[in-house]
């Protein structure tokens, strides 16, 4: 006689916990908005019962690396990170966030990827997580604070160091956003409103982060030629601070620069023994970003993602674009700016090398708001699930899940989230491992995965049969107090 119940119960999964370990098979139970118990065969009545069938249970993906401050209010449903069984996402990269911002004129590139209006923006972080709190995403989210954002708020040319008093502005905007529940302080140092800052004054910000907890993450100033140097400084601000760092999308750009992630991660790793470091990747050879000269030389392919000036130049070619204007590349890109863009210039074998990684998490790196977007911003996780954990083998099904869930967790110092163990959040994912895979294409690029059976946020079903429930039971994760700075040591 069953003796106990729950509000789901799902049997006779395939469990994989997102530590890294062996699937095993077995029963997982959810009460409220915890998983209540797991175990191979569990005596236990629910309102819900699920049969898997074998399909693969692992706790909901973390997506480590996302532009979605803003979507989670336009568009809460989230369907296309559920679609693909993230449950979480870590906003505010790249040196560009939501808030703290008050401006009132369209804000520099690339800030306007997410805002592209100075009304988008939140003048605190306190402001935009009641704002969430009060219409909350399908999707729980983890904010950071962009330095970029920062010295918007703050500067009024972005063309120099910023002064002393600059600076102190800075960092009381940041304590107070730190103190609001920002998560961490990201930088874009290879964009413009951010590449005129020496590494001192990062650090001056980083020492913030050290004192209020947190971490530091970096879209590097150079990801092309200068990779290794971009690394020392990131290590440098992490030493210099005393906080963990994570290396946003890692990658080696530009032909001249394949195959040196041999190098890069040689580097990454004796730097780890020293000091917290993580990194994050997303399984695509091309990148995406506002429209840039500097990115010509260094790409094989442009396509365009979107134009504020030209309609229906969306998803072309860029080369194609400036022979129907009679114009050159360069003289193309001024006449259609502000624009985004997709680059094909990175290596397959850099891509692969680096996802293999162990203390690599994977993020998608998508942009929510580009009407022809990158297809990582529906595609990313299956695609690592499905092409290359199983199709090419890369690594086991279950690393690829830790490198979406467990280890994200600890690296971003996230309670009670990304493993399979009574008593934390009820984030899951169930999924066919044998159909797993993503379907969006530079060609088409908005459309959801296939494989993805249930996705399940805080207790409650989000994604199921390949539809939206429009349940909005994520939250803000504020509570968390980020501890990655022992976390992170090995
Ligand atoms: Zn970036
Ligand atoms: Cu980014």
């Amino acid at each position: 006689m069953a003796s106990e119940t729950a509000d789901i119960i799902i049997r006779n999964a395939t469990l994989i916990d997102g530590t890294g370990s062996k699937a095993i098979s077995g029963d997982l139970a959810v009460t409220g908005e915890k998983i209540s118990a797991l175990g191979a065969t569990l005596d236990i009545e629910a309102v819900e019962e699920i049969d898997a069938d074998g399909m693969a249970l692992a706790p909901g993906f973390i997506d480590a690396h996302t532009h979605d401050d803003r979507i989670v209010l336009t568009d809460p449903t989230m369907t296309c990170k559920i679609s693909q069984g993230v449950t979480t996402v870590v906003t505010g990269n790249c040196g560009i966030s939501i808030a703290p911002v008050t401006i009132n004129s369209r804000p520099p590139g690339p800030l306007d990827l997410i805002c592209p209006a100075a009304s988008d923006f939140f003048p605190t972080f306190a402001e935009y997580f009641s704002a969430l709190e009060r219409a909350p995403a399908a999707v729980n989210v983890v904010a950071q604070v962009g330095h970029a954002s920062l010295r918007v708020n703050t500067m009024d040319s972005f063309e120099r160091a910023a002064t002393s008093d600059e600076i102190e502005d800075m960092k009381s905007l940041l304590r107070q956003a730190l103190r609001d529940g920002a998560a961490g302080l990201s930088t874009g140092l290879y964009y413009p409103p951010a590449n005129k800052a020496p590494t001192e004054e990062i650090e001056a910000l980083a020492q913030v982060v050290h004192e209020e907890g947190g971490f530091h993450s970096t879209h590097m100033r150079d990801e092309a030629d200068g990779v290794v140097d971009s690394l020392e400084e990131t290590f440098r601000i992490g030493r210099t601070a005393q906080v963990p760092v994570i290396i946003s999308h890692h990658k080696c750009v530009g032909l001249a620069n394949h195959g040196r992630s041999t190098e890069t991660l040689k580097i990454i790793d004796a730097a780890r023994a020293q000091q917290p470091i993580g990194l994050d990747v997303y399984p695509y050879v091309a990148s995406s970003t506002i429209l840039r000269k500097d990115r010509v030389a260094l790409s094989a392919q442009i396509l365009i993602t979107w134009s504020d000036k030209f309609e229906g130049l969306e998803g072309r070619d860029l080369k194609e674009i400036a022979a129907e204007m009679g114009l050159g590349i360069y003289e193309t890109i001024d006449a259609i700016s502000p624009a985004g863009a997709i680059y094909f210039m990175m290596d397959e074998e850099d891509v692969r090398a680096i996802m293999s990684y162990p203390a690599t998490m994977i993020g998608s790196d998508g942009l929510p708001h580009d009407r022809h977007p990158h297809p990582r911003l529906w595609g990313t996780f299956p695609r690592v699930l499905g092409h290359y954990a199983r199709d090419e083998q890369l690594f086991p099904l279950e690393t690829a899940v830790h490198k979406m869930t467990g280890l994200t967790a600890r690296t971003f110092g996230l309670k009670d989230r990304g493993v399979l163990v009574e008593g934390a959040f009820a984030d899951l994912v169930l999924f066919d491992p044998d159909t797993v895979i993503d379907t969006a294409s530079f060609e088409h690029p908005q459309t959801p995965a296939a494989g993805i059976l249930r996705v399940i946020v805080n207790g409650t079903t989000v994604w199921h049969d390949q539809i939206a429930t429009k349940a909005r039971p994520g939250k803000t994760l504020r509570g968390d107090k980020y501890l990655t700075h022992s976390i992170m040591a090995h």
